[in-house]
């Protein structure tokens, strides 16, 4: 992954890219770094650690420049460290980059071979050495186009040149990367988030592409070094709320919101006057579709699983759902009649992008669901369905989940209406549902102090299981992921039904299993699996819903009761409980609860 910024302008650039880089922290945070160039010499501030901790240094070395390339890592080749941070500098050129460059193996021995020294164990220092020879014959334009050809593998890049003082090149292929106008500068990022504070006017790269950006003007060129035109997007203004507030972290804060960015998502789709599901923008007619692939990562991908039970029973299509970096090296047999819809918070998860590429290469209707409008995915797709959720800081999704349910629900609705499968009263009587979810997750997150205090159970045990059935298996594998993410103990989401076929021989006394049954149709059955644990020593934390009717199992040790509303959308409130549990278990533990240990919210390498 890892984030991009450069500057090339009339005035001191170095505050500004400390700024943009913390705003670029969500793609990677272990490591950060900056190079400026100022009379005619390459300075570089790097460590180990946050840009909090790269300003500190930065005022302790005094670094100034008007041009600047910065960089937060998530590392890929090579530990996070001081000397793996980039920008990589040869004595005449600076690079940063996001991506792999998979032949950098055979690239380094090469030039060492040539008498080059390399510093570090990463991947882009080859870049910084192969640019430095090409440019011994070459002039600027053919060195970028020669060492583009070299480089296999996926990159967005921005360098700087000791000999053109002005100058930043950036440069893409699968990483995405956009550039910014601004008032005698211009702007290199990652994406267009981290150059909103400076400019509204932006530019994407297309596959392939790369940009000379100079203070007053900016040149894009294809692969082959034709000159490029570009539109220049106007960014909608930027009144979003980024702040923690009162709360101590982003998660707690997200958690919290959901009430709202459901009522503003249902606001957005949904016409209370007629009840109808506002999708009118389909680009294509229902009967030309038969079935539907959902695709995502991570939670998008569980909000997937989940989606798969809602279109199965309330439409006629085929549903497959895959996980991105599966679906895109599999021999697939793409038809026609099928609708691609790829899920994902950010829009720029490297591998949903890259099937939503492969889908659209291959003449393919494509839908998005994002929560970022602006992002590589949702320009990408034929129709894009936003999520509104109001950006997503936490590492560990949270918010944008119930949004990517809600949105997946509603359009499973709406095919479903349209391809004359539900009936107007059932179909109304659903938005109706829809209408009142949001009141429901609000007393849902009042279930606070229970789960507080079992949280503690979970970090003292060497592991955890999470069961469920139909529409709670998903939800289960999501409080799994949200607790090893967050809290680093080993936990697993299961399908109750499948416990007794090997995961049961995991289950000893004390152990903390959470068994979500609501009071659906899958119910009984959960049940009499939960007993199976019990009477095999598990410590059972039920997450179900309120209802007059008795629990009909003794030894629970702890009951976690939801708010009551249709069965299929339990979901919904069955996911705070184990948002909250995953949270305070990492509270306890003293862990950074927005940015956990190993990750990053936006992963922009396969
Ligand atoms: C990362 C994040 C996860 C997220 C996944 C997919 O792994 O840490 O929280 O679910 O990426 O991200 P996307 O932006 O595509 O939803």
């Amino acid at each position: 992954m890892c984030g991009i910024i450069g500057i090339t302008s009339n005035k001191e650039v170095t505050t500004r890219i400390i700024n943009s880089l913390k705003k670029l922290e969500y793609r990677g945070y272990d490591s950060a770094g900056l190079a400026t160039l100022k009379d005619g010499f390459i300075n570089e501030v790097k460590c180990e650690g946050r840009v909090e901790a790269l300003e500190k240094n930065i005022s302790k070395t005094n670094v100034q420049g008007e041009i600047g390339i910065g960089h937060v890592r998530w590392a890929t080749h090579g530990k996070p460290s001081t000397i793996n941070a980039h920008p990589h500098s040869s004595e005449t050129v600076s690079v940063v980059h996001n991506g792999i460059i998979e032949n950098s193996t055979i690239l380094k021995k090469i030039l060492e071979k040539k008498g080059y020294k390399f510093k570090s164990q990463t991947d882009t220092e080859v870049i910084a050495h192969l640019v430095t020879d090409y440019l011994k014959k070459n002039n600027l334009k053919n060195t970028i186009i020669k060492v583009l050809n070299k480089l296999h593998g996926s990159f967005a890049l921005g360098i700087i040149f000791k000999d053109y003082p002005n100058l930043i090149v950036g440069a893409r292929r699968g990483s995405p990367l956009a550039v910014g106008y601004g008032p005698n500068e211009n702007y290199l990022g990652s994406d267009s988030y981290a150059l909103k504070s400076m400019t509204n006017k932006v530019s994407y790269l297309n596959d392939g592409e790369f940009c000379l950006i100079k203070e007053n003007q900016v040149e894009f060129f294809d692969t082959k070094g034709n000159k490029a035109n570009k539109k220049i997007l106007n960014l909608s203004q930027d009144n979003q709320n980024y702040d923690k507030g009162d709360y101590k972290h982003f998660m707690a804060k997200e958690i919290d919101e959901q009430p709202t960015t459901i009522k503003n998502c249902v606001n957005e789709y949904i016409d209370k006057i007629s009840k109808q599901i506002n999708i009118y923008n389909l680009p294509w007619k229902t009967k030309e579709i038969s079935s539907i692939v959902l695709i995502g990562c991570g939670t998008a991908y569980h909000s997937c699983l989940i989606a798969k039970y809602w279109f199965e029973e309330h439409t006629n299509l085929d549903v497959t759902v895959d996980i991105a970096s599966e679906f895109r090296y599999r021999k697939l047999k793409f038809k026609n009649d099928c609708l691609y819809v790829f899920v994902s918070q950010s829009g720029e998860t490297a591998d949903t992008y890259a099937a939503l590429d492969i889908c659209k290469k291959n003449k393919m209707k494509t839908c998005s669901i994002v929560n970022v409008v602006e992002s590589s995915i949702a320009r990408d797709s034929e129709l894009v369905l936003p999520i509104h959720c109001g950006p997503e800081i936490g590492v560990a999704s949270t918010k944008a989940f119930l949004g990517q349910m809600l949105v997946l629900y509603m359009l499973c609705l709406k095919l479903s209406f349209d391809m004359k499968i539900i009936n107007k009263k059932n179909y109304q009587e659903k938005i109706k549902n829809l209408l009142s979810l949001s009141n429901l997750c609000k007393k849902t997150l009042l279930t606070d102090s229970k789960i507080q205090k079992t949280s503690r159970t979970f970090i003292e045990a060497k592991g955890s299981m999470f069961l469920g059935r139909g529409y709670s298996f998903p939800i289960a594998l999501e409080g799994a992921l949200k607790l090893k993410e967050l809290a680093y103990v080993h936990a697993e989401g299961y399908p109750a039904g499948e416990m007794k076929h090997g995961p049961l021989a995991l289950i000893e006394e004390g152990m903390p299993v959470v068994v979500i049954a609501p009071r659906d149709d899958y119910y009984k059955k959960t049940i009499s699996n939960m007993q199976e644990v019990i009477a095999r020593g598990a410590k059972v934390l039920l997450i179900t819903n309120k209802s007059k009717d008795e629990i009909h199992s003794e030894n629970i040790w702890e009951t976690i009761e939801v708010e009551n509303l249709s069965e299929d959308l339990f979901p919904f409130l069955t996911t705070i409980p184990l948002q909250k549990l995953a949270y305070y278990s990492a509270m306890h533990k003293g862990y950074d609860i927005d940015k956990p240990r190993n990750l990053a919210k936006s992963v922009t390498v396969e």
